[in-house]
């Protein structure tokens, strides 16, 4: 079976075809408008969809030369439906629905939450649930049961912003740009980790907090006492220890031994390395490539979930706040 996944649910215009028997992607493309939203501070979400039209089109032409099919060898579509920007999921579902229309095969509407942590089953062949799994991206931070039928329970959220959101702000105060996350990354290379000692808050809850650590982060950058370097990998350690600490208390009480991470954020070097060396629990990440949107995950997803048969009517639209995923 070879099906097309198609992305548009943020910054970034995706599309990708999986061939099933082959176990393989055939053809991935990506049209990432950070520098466009850069200038902004952010992604402007008018901006965004006006984009995903101009690329849109050309990726997919370019996804059949490389893949060396014709649109008629596509089997089935699987599209990104939910969660994100509504005028940016749009385009992928009206995109999906016009060609699924006219090939007449079935569109899959994908959760891209689900895609994220589907991407770590992509990378890993032999990973197989149950297993818990963190989404940390730019809007959300998740923690999710996943059983041995693919039911997905939402265990734990941010109350405030996401790790990708938090990751971001900091950066703006530090005068580094968008997106954040790699910028920290990299100043945090040349900092001392232990230099201050920033409060994990809401310690004992499920739920993540990050609002008051960015606080912290603000208080000490007026303080003008520390370096920016050594804020930055202050900072970057306290995320990775709260995510850390948290992921693994829910796998202890869920009797989970397998833990996925998923979404832009498990992108970072330091949250990787804090995962995997942490015993007692085996660690999968999806490749940096896989972890921050990418239309190969919704290729992927939407195959792997052929058989629900949950397909999408002309009449399918697009959900901008869907947590809760494929029920
Ligand atoms: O999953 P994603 O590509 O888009 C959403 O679905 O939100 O995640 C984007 C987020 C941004 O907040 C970005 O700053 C963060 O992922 N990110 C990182 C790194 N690379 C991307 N955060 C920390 N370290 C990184 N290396
Ligand atoms: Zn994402």
């Amino acid at each position: 079976m070879i099906i097309l996944g198609i992305e548009s649910s943020c910054d970034e215009t995706s599309l990708a075809v999986y061939d099933s028997e082959k176990k393989s992607i055939l053809a991935s493309f990506t049209s990432s408008q950070a520098e466009l939203h850069s200038r902004f501070g952010g992604v402007v979400p008018e901006v965004a969809s006006r984009n995903h039209i101009l690329k849109i089109e050309s990726l997919f032409e370019q996804c059949m030369e490389k893949a060396d099919i014709k649109p008629k060898d596509l089997d089935a579509i699987g599209v990104t439906n939910a969660p994100g920007l509504i005028g940016a999921l749009f385009v992928g579902v009206s995109f999906a629905k016009a060609l699924g229309y006219s090939l007449k095969i079935p569109v899959i509407p994908v959760n891209h939450l689900s895609a994220h942590i589907m991407a770590a089953e992509l990378q890993h062949q032999d990973l197989k649930p149950p297993y818990l799994a963190l989404i940390i991206s730019g809007g959300h931070s998740h923690i999710y049961d996943v059983d041995e039928a693919y039911n997905f329970d939402l265990l734990a959220k941010t109350i405030d912003d996401a790790a990708g959101e938090c990751f971001d702000k900091v950066a703006k105060m530090l005068g580094l740009g968008y997106p954040g996350g790699p910028a920290i990354e990299s100043l945090a290379k040349n900092g001392d980790i232990n230099k201050i000692s920033f409060p994990i808050a809401i310690k004992n809850r499920p739920d993540f907090s990050f609002s008051g650590l960015k606080t912290s982060v603000l208080n000490k950058i007026n303080e003008k006492t520390e370096t920016d370097a050594d804020i930055a990998a202050s900072f970057q350690k306290t995320i990775a220890e709260t995510l850390l600490l948290k992921t693994v208390r829910q796998a202890k009480a869920h009797g989970r031994n397998k833990i996925v991470v998923a979404g832009g954020v498990a992108c970072n070097g330091f949250i990787r390395k804090t995962f995997m060396e942490k015993k007692g629990v085996e660690v999968y990440f999806p490749s940096p490539r896989l972890c921050t949107d990418n239309g190969d995950m919704i290729a992927f997803t939407a195959h792997k979930f052929f058989g629900r048969r949950i397909f999408a009517s002309l009449e399918e639209t697009a959900h901008d706040r869907m947590q809760h995923i494929n029920k």
